[in-house]
Formats: C-alpha cells, structure tokens, sequence
C-alpha cells in the first residue's frame, strides 16, 4: 500500500464524497459524505471514494509508504529523513519548493484527458493509477476527487463564478479545471483548507505557470471563506432570483444542466412517484454508487463469492445473485471475478436480465436473443441461466469492439448456453429471424441518464438533441425485437434511462407501430415478476417498473415486459 494517506492536511479524514449540509441549506444533507466539521453522517463507507480515515493517522501525520517516503501535513511525499512536519500556510505558496502531489496531478490529467479528448473518465482513470503506480489510500483520493469534481462541476462553476471577477468562459480551461479540483477539495471533501488551496497552487504553478497560481490562489481563497451552505444559499439565488424557478435553483446546488433535472422531474411524475423526490435524485447521482458484484447462477455461488469478497461485503439489497462490496473493495482481485464465473453487475441491471428468464412463458423455451448485447453485462447473466435451463442464447451488437467485450463476457458461460455472439445491426434482426426466439432482451441503446452517479461527466455532455437520435432508434430497435420473438414469447426492453421518451412513451409508440403491421401485444406485470425475484422492492402499482437510486439504490433502470400475442 502506498502512503496511508490519513487525513492531515492534504487529505481528507473521512470516507471522502459529498459534505453534509449543516445548518440549514437548501435540503437535506446530500448522502453519506463526511462533514467539514470533521465528523461523520455515519453512513456506509462509498465505493471508490475511500479517502483516507482519520483513524489511520500516526500522531505526527506523517505516513511512511513502502519506498520509505513520508506524506507529510499537505499529503506531500518528504524523505524518511525529514520526519517533523514544518507547517506552511497557503498565504505564501509562492515561497515554496514544490512538487505536485501524484495524486492531485492524476486527477487533473484526467479532467483534461475528458476535457480535451471527449474520454470517460472511468475509463481513463484507472490505467493511469496503474501506469503512475498510484495505490491504495492514494488511489482512492485521486478517484474521489475527480470523480467527484465531475459530478460536482456545476456546482462548482457557479461558486467559482462568484469568485473569479470574470466569466469562467474567460478563464483558461486547464485553469478552470484545477480551480475545480480545488474547490471539490474545499466544499466536497474534508481537505483543510490550507492543503486545498496550497496544493492546487502547487499544481497550476507546475503545470501552467506562476501567474495563473496566483489567480488560483486569490480565487481558492475566496471560496475558503465560507462554508458549503453558505455557498449553496447563493448559488441558488443567484440561480433563481424571483424564488420562482425551482429546477434552476436545484439545477445549479445539485450540479445538472436544467434540462436533465426537467426531464428527471417529469421521468418520477411519469412513472408513479412525487415530483418532491428529484432533490433526493439529483443527490443520488452526486453519489458515488458502492460496487455490486453479480455471481452468474450454476457459475459461482453467492454465498462463496461474499465469502472471498470479505468481511465487510454483504448480500445484495434485492438481487438474489449479488453482493455488494465495502468501500476499498478491489473486484479484480476476486478470483471468480478474473474467470468470469461472477462479474460487476449493478443490481438493477441484475435484476433485469432475472425478469426476462423469470417472465411467464408458455411453450418452447430453447432459444434467447440479446439483440444489443455489448459489453456483456447482462448477456452472461442471461447466458449462465439459459445453461442451467437448457437454452441458448444469440447475443448481437452492432460495434465489433464490443461485440469482442461479449464474447469475453461470456467466455465462462457452459458448453453449448451460447449459441452465437454476432456483430450486426439490432434492426435487422426481426426481419432476418422472425419470429426466431423464445425471450428477446432489448437492452436498448439510451442517454444514460439514470447511470449518472456511474458516469461522472455524461451529465454535462448529453444534449436533448442525443435524446431525439436515440428515441427514433429506441422505437426500430423494438419493433424488430417484436418481429424477432415468437408468438407467445417475450421481449424485455429495457433502459438505464428513466426518461419517458425513452421508456413509456418508446414503448407505447413501438407497440401501436407493431399493431399496425399486424402484430398482437400486450404487456406483463413486470413489478410482479420482480417481486418474484426481489419481494421487498417498493415500486408503483402499474405494468411496467422504474428503479431508482435514491430509493432502491440501483441505477434508474426501466423495464417493460412485453408478450407477442399475435
Ligand atoms: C445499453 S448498451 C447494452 C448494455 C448491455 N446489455 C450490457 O448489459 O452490458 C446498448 C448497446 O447497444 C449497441 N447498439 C447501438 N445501436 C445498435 C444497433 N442498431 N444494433 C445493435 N446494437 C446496437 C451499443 O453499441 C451498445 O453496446
């Protein structure tokens, strides 16, 4: 393990992630994030936000790392030899030899690699932690802090602002991002303030130049002056001036463009729930979600797999295959993870594959499709059940890489449960195989939008005119999975969108598409063939289900259950 981090100075000294909102801020305190009062909302540890505990420091705050270097109060590395940490205050950065902390500088060189190459920082992270040998306590603040800097941007923007003197459009984008790391540091992670600010001058002056530093600096320390609440009072007025727009306001303290929060709004009133819960949505996604393995049934067992996974892992809130890693938990190191017999899976996305096998069927049950199967995910879950059934399953994807990410995915399945992994077009299936499948899954292509805590800067790149491209293809999509099921068989569309257009409304418009070319369809009580699998899931009485993080905590998954009839 590299330096034990261990929340002095640089650090923070709790499980990282997004503060409390003490003393009367907009709405309640947003997750199980650490206080800046340095106690704890005694929530569950989060997934890969590990900051370094309090509870691990030496009485010094010094931290020595298997090279025998020590962090000292900034979280600084310094030779074994300097063992007294001489204080520095962020009032001279300027005086200081420096180097920027590795961690720091991995979080940054990420907010530019999204920035710059349009990547996903989760695919970008964790190689680069790898390549810098970046572990351990270390790994998981440069992870919180640019995951959580992206979630948190807008936030952050509008607070910065206020403190910049100019349009941020104004402000050099490289600038701009470390002026966000640090401010993540000082409102959404329990950083002492003369560590957030003196380390991201630190970073900018290496990285960019002395002149921007001493921008940063003057701006940081602006934003140091006053708490989170106090931040969040103003970015809300400032959004919402009248007290008349309230998805401005929310928009802007909870950190998602204003089209997102409309369409989430209209996504709970659509589904069955109260428009007052989209606070507690938007503070779900600024969440980091806890890693979820699935244990592929007849493959791994559940129990053995929570086993390996260690004492503070636990069974699945709903999903009888999973098991849900404590905070710091590494699944690859899990061996039925590296062979495939079990894999990370997020529950809702579990349960959605169950409701397709577990969906009432009459007749043959032999041959299962998984029309856009790409990375895999659900497709071996399928495969590993349609093993223990006697079935098998097609699984097709329209791009070849991730059609090569399925057959990976599936690499474990039992002789004979997969049939074929193919690269084509999901449109063209209905009419080449009509009526050739017993269960269809339409795990359909989608903006996303309910997996926002998963993707840290989707929020800020999806843009209603993403929406309109994917509706039309969600509605072709499923019309040809309805060409492609038997009669009597079934089809589960799904999405991690909870979006109306996406999910009801594709549905609807699908389905009367399908009745004019003379197909008969009607839909099955998805919620009952849920409750079959997970009992206690609280959701609506109506045909179809919406699952959603902040009250099942799983990704906002949608599942409709449609027979073919005719
Ligand atoms: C939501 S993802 C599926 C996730 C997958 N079921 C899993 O659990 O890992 C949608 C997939 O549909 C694929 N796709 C997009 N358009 C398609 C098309 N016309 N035909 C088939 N697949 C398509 C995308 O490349 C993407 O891999």
């Amino acid at each position: 393990m590299s330096g034990e981090g261990g929340g002095r100075g640089g650090r923070p000294a709790g499980g990282g992630g997004a503060p409390r909102r003490d003393g009367g801020g907009p709405r309640r305190p947003s997750g199980s994030g650490p206080r800046r009062d340095g106690g704890s909302t005694g929530g569950p540890r989060r997934e890969g936000v590990s900051g370094p505990r309090r509870d691990g420091d030496d009485p010094a705050g010094q931290h020595r790392d298997p090279a025998g270097q020590h962090r000292d109060a900034a979280g600084r590395q310094r030779p074994a030899s300097r063992q007294a940490p001489r204080e520095r205050t962020a009032a001279a950065p300027s005086a200081r030899r420096r180097s920027s902390d590795p961690a720091r500088t991995a979080a940054f060189d990420v907010l530019r690699t999204v920035a710059d190459s349009d990547a996903y920082a989760n695919l970008v992270l964790p190689p680069l932690l790898r390549e810098r040998g970046i572990r351990g306590r270390d790994a998981g603040f440069a992870t919180e802090l640019a995951y959580g800097t992206l979630r948190l941007q807008g936030r952050y923007d509008a607070v910065l602002a206020q403190c910049t003197g100019r349009s941020l459009d104004q402000v050099d984008p490289p600038v701009l991002d470390a002026l966000r790391l640090g401010a993540h540091q000082l409102l959404g992670m329990r950083v002492p303030p003369h560590a957030a600010v003196s380390e991201t001058v630190g970073l900018v002056r290496e990285q960019v130049g002395a002149g921007p530093a001493q921008f940063v600096n003057a701006v940081l320390r602006a934003v140091s002056r006053e708490p989170l609440d106090v931040w969040l009072e103003r970015i809300g007025d400032a959004a919402d001036p009248g007290g008349t727009d309230a998805v401005a306001r929310l928009s802007a303290v909870d950190s998602h463009p204003a089209w997102v929060t409309r369409a989430l709004r209209e996504a709970l009133v659509g589904h069955g729930r109260d428009a007052a819960e989209i606070g507690d949505l938007l503070a779900a996604d600024n969440e980091a979600p806890r890693v979820s393995l699935v244990a592929r049934p007849g493959l791994a067992d559940r129990d053995d797999l929570l086993a390996a996974a260690g004492p503070d892992a636990t069974p699945g809130r709903w999903s009888p295959t999973a098991v849900t890693l404590a905070g710091g938990g590494d699944p690859a190191g899990l061996s039925a993870v590296r062979a495939g017999t079990a894999g990370v899976q997020d529950e809702g996305s579990q349960l959605v594959a169950l409701a397709l096998a577990d969906a009432p069927l009459d007749g043959a049950d032999a041959r299962w499709l998984d029309l856009c199967a790409g990375p895999g995910g659900k497709a071996a879950l399928l495969a590993a059940l349609a093993g223990e059934r006697g079935a098998r399953l097609v699984a097709n994807e329209v791009q070849p890489h991730r059609a090569r990410l399925v057959r990976q995915a599936v690499a474990a399945a039992p002789d004979g449960a997969v049939e074929d992994v193919r690269v084509g077009d999901g449109r063209e299936v209905g009419d080449a195989e009509p009526g050739g499948y017993d269960r269809v899954l339409l795990d359909a292509p989608c903006t996303g939008l309910g997996a926002l805590r998963r993707r840290p800067e989707s929020r800020w790149r999806r843009t209603p005119s993403d929406l309109a491209q994917l509706t039309a293809l969600q509605r072709d999509l499923l019309g040809s999975a309805l060409r492609a099921v038997r009669v009597g068989g079934v089809v589960a569309y799904v999405t991690c969108s909870p979006v109306l257009a996406e999910t009801r409304l594709a549905v609807l418009d699908a389905t009367r598409a399908a009745r004019r070319a003379g197909l008969e369809v009607e839909v099955l009580d998805a919620p009952a063939v849920l409750h079959g699998i997970a009992p206690g899931l609280d959701l609506p009485a109506r045909e179809d289900a919406q699952l959603w993080p902040h009250a099942h905590g799983t990704d906002a998954m949608h599942l409709t259950l449609l027979r073919r009839t005719a």
